[in-house]
């Protein structure tokens, strides 16, 4: 039998190119990459395997890019939510976050969790947004909880502790837009993800190619060290 793709991240990258490409400005790219969110979700919502698809929309190292391109995908982020929390109810899917938002505006933060709230009892699908997420970060946060509480680091307690714990290893690792790098993306999670890289920009991603990789993961052994 082939591997079950329970978990599946994705890096949406090319946004940006995807724009400039067209003599549009950056921002259109993040426009239409939201689009290209909502394709996707409801796909994965509607496939029988995926538990969870964890998207990753803003780095820890994002705040590095212009404020009014930080500002605008703010924006976007919650006008997106508002829009769609009725289509994240229809299709099943449950919103959740990893990353600190405690830097984000209050009319930000209220909406996302107004969205947590209101779909918090849907079990097609979990949607997980890394919002203002590094994995570094997140591991050096889990370590200072434990050692805080006086526990024991091992591979387990620190596992555990991870505020992703709770949606599992990740099984396919996906980026979009021609780069081969992590960019501090799920390092523990990944520790035996299958890696893929595609060319395509993150807005012209579809549906179908997503089904073309989930094909290809099937087809991987994947040995976990064993043999
Ligand atoms: C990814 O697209 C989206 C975010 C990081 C928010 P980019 O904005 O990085 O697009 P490119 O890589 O510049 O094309
Ligand atoms: C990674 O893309 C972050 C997100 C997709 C949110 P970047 O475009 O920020 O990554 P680098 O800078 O090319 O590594
Ligand atoms: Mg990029």
């Amino acid at each position: 039998m082939g591997n079950l793709p329970r978990h599946i991240a994705i890096i949406m990258d090319g946004n940006g190119r995807w724009a400039t490409e067209r003599g549009l400005k950056r921002v259109k790219g993040h426009e239409k990459g939201a689009e290209t969110v909502r394709t996707i979700t409801t796909y994965a919502s509607r496939h029988p395997e995926i538990e969870v698809l964890t998207l990753y929309a803003f780095s820890t190292e994002n705040w590095r890019r212009p404020k009014m391109e930080v500002d605008f995908l703010m924006r976007l982020l919650a006008s997106y939510l508002k829009k769609e929390t009725p289509t994240y109810i229809e299709n099943g899917v449950r919103f959740e976050t990893i990353g600190d938002i405690s830097r984000f505006s209050d009319n930000l933060r209220r909406q996302i969790e107004e969205t947590k709230e209101a779909t918090k009892r849907c079990d097609r699908l979990t949607q997980v947004l890394a919002l203002n997420y590094g994995s570094q970060d997140e591991i050096a946060r889990a370590a200072a909880k434990l050692c805080a509480k006086g526990g024991e680091i091992t591979v387990e307690s620190l596992s555990r502790s991870l505020e992703t714990a709770r949606f599992g290893p990740v099984d396919i690792l996906l980026r979009t837009g021609g780069e081969q790098r992590l960019s501090n993306f799920l390092l523990w999670q990944s520790a035996y993800a299958e890696l893929f890289f595609t060319q395509t920009l993150w807005p012209d991603f579809t549906p179908e190619e997503l089904e073309t990789v989930i094909e290809a993961f099937k087809k991987r052994h994947r040995r976990f060290g064993g043999v």
